[in-house]
């Protein structure tokens, strides 16, 4: 009997490593974690790229795409942001339990956040990518337009200026794309994962 009326049909869906051989790869998660504009997305776009030519199936998770979906009621304060990446990384396994390679690109300003993201998908699928670009060089490029707007008081609890980012303490990979070229970063994952 099942205290809450639900009964997971698990035991007779097919398994991962049935997708895994059908896709000739493996499911893995690559959780990018940086300061807004420190180039997550761009290298998680030139990862999939590399990816798709090596026969490799990927998917990506971003902020602003989630933010307009499925986290649409969520904002930036601790409690928001932490359900955001809960929710991100619920999706998430789904992919790597389908033997995608999984890349989620989100600030994901706290170790107990990326913690929980890490809990959720499985430590030996969990590959923390730190994206370190300095604040200062975020700022500068400020491709949206927020870091000037979180100066002016305009945007509260912004990452880096008014809201706290604590850097991964044993990432994976750490790439600071003020000093990386981008091919050089897709490089490294490459490697990462096995594939170069
Ligand atoms: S997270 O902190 O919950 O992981 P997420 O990666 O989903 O953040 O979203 C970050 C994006 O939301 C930023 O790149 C930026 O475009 C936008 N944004 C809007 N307000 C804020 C804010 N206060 N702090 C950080 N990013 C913000």
């Amino acid at each position: 009997m099942n205290d809450n009326n639900i009964y997971p049909i698990f035991d007779r869906m097919l398994t991962r490593a049935d997708k895994e051989r059908l896709l000739g790869q493996r499911g893995v998660m690559l959780w990018f974690t940086g300061l807004s504009g420190s180039g997550k997305s761009t290298l998680a776009i030139a990862l999939e790229r590399a990816l798709q030519e090596r026969g490799k199936l990927c998917r990506i998770l971003d902020g602003d795409n989630i933010r307009t979906g499925i986290n649409n009621n969520l904002g930036f304060s601790d409690e928001d942001r932490t359900e955001n990446i809960r929710r991100i990384a619920e999706v998430a396994k789904l992919f790597v339990d389908t033997g995608v390679i999984t890349l989620a690109a989100f600030i994901s300003p706290t170790e107990r956040m990326r913690q929980m993201a890490r809990t959720i998908i499985g430590d030996a699928d969990f590959k923390e990518i730190y994206v370190s670009t300095p604040v200062e060089e975020c700022e500068r490029r400020d491709v949206k337009g927020l870091y000037a707007k979180a100066r002016a008081g305009l945007v509260k609890n912004f990452t880096g200026i008014s809201a706290p980012f604590e850097a991964p303490a044993h990432p994976a990979l750490t790439l600071d794309t003020s000093r990386l070229s981008v091919a050089e970063s897709v490089s490294r994952l490459l490697h990462l994962l096995g594939l170069e």
